[in-house]
């Protein structure tokens, strides 16, 4: 059953028509537990609150099905536009994106060209730009776009997924450049030919790719809301002596906010992604599909906006 509603919010996550209409109708169906509001202003309000209890935060000015050039300029503007705010505000927030939305699928050479415009205002402020990764799809072009731009830039990392039969030798590869990771266990659908379709092998390879690397020095993002998770890494930190300086756990804004607190508390870097924008509908369904247990609050939001 879990499966099944899995797979109805992700076909739904990726539904064009709705994602435009969604635009229109503004945060709706319990969307504001888990998008920080709509404009700028609201996601850097956001962020000064979590700063105020001890979280650090990543924002992400949603975007996805990117086709014309002056949508992709438009992306990059909101971009730039996040990070001066954020070093206007000086809040502890760095800034993560998806290349589809600054033109990957239109060109490889515009969406290069926009990354260069952020990262030379991120390198501006001393700031930090995580690419998110996409689908399996876009998973090669994004890794390489990468390592384009490490030639000239350092303050840009990107994202790896646990489930992908490939990223262990991805971890290994990007290792070798010290590049900052963030792991996760992937959200997209995949085929099985390509990704791990048992979550218990998601999970091993997760603990995989984490052990992998803190071992090899480089700073490592543990990106997740599995209290088995969370307790691996503080097991190797203990047995390894891994300094908290290493490495940083990230959760989602909206989601296990007790847990963000306590981990804070604990002396942890805990960051918070904090996604704002329009474009919040493909990004809500994800979260759905994550969890459907959470439909409850969309049945609410129904009846309540
Ligand atoms: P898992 O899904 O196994 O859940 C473990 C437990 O966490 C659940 O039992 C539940 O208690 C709780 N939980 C999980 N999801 C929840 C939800 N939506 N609501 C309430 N509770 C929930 N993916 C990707 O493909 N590319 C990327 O770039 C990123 N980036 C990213 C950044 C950050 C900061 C996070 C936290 C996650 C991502 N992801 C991602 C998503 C990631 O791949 C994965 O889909 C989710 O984190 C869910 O997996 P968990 O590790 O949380 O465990």
């Amino acid at each position: 059953m879990e499966a099944l509603f899995k797979n109805f919010f992700l076909a739904l996550s990726s539904n064009r028509m709705l994602n435009k209409m969604a635009k229109r109708w503004g945060l709706r169906f319990g969307a504001h537990r888990v998008v920080a509001g709509q404009t700028i202003e609201e996601a850097i309000a956001t962020v000064k609150k979590l700063n105020e209890q001890g979280l650090v935060c990543t924002l992400d000015h949603l975007g996805e099905f990117i086709f014309s050039e002056e949508e992709a300029q438009q992306a990059t503007d909101d971009c730039i536009r996040t990070l001066e705010a954020m070093a206007a505000s000086e809040v502890d927030c760095n800034l993560s994106l998806k290349l589809t939305q600054l033109g990957l699928d239109i060109s490889e050479q515009l969406c290069m060209n926009n990354m260069t415009k952020i990262l030379e205002m991120a390198s501006k402020h001393h700031n930090f730009v995580r690419i998110d990764m996409e689908d399996y799809a876009h998973n090669q072009m994004t890794l390489e776009l990468l390592r384009e731009l490490r030639i000239k830039y350092r303050n840009v990392g990107t994202a790896i997924q646990a489930y992908l039969y490939k990223s262990e030798q991805d971890v290994r590869a990007l290792g070798r450049d010290r590049v900052n990771l963030r792991l996760v266990k992937g959200a997209y659908k995949e085929s099985p030919k390509v990704a791990f379709p048992n979550k218990a092998d998601v999970d091993e390879n997760f603990k995989k790719l984490i052990a992998l690397q803190l071992k090899s020095g480089v700073y490592t993002a543990i990106a997740t809301h599995d209290d088995q998770i969370i307790a691996y890494v503080k097991e190797l930190e203990k047995q390894f002596g891994y300094s908290r300086d290493q490495f940083e756990f990230q959760m989602l804004y909206g989601i296990r906010t007790q847990t963000q607190l306590m981990l804070a508390k604990e002396g942890y870097t805990m960051r918070v992604y904090v996604p704002f924008g329009n474009d919040w509908y493909g990004y809500f369904m994800r979260r759905l599909a994550e969890r459907p247990a959470n439909v409850a609050f969309v049945l609410k939001g129904l009846i309540k906006k």
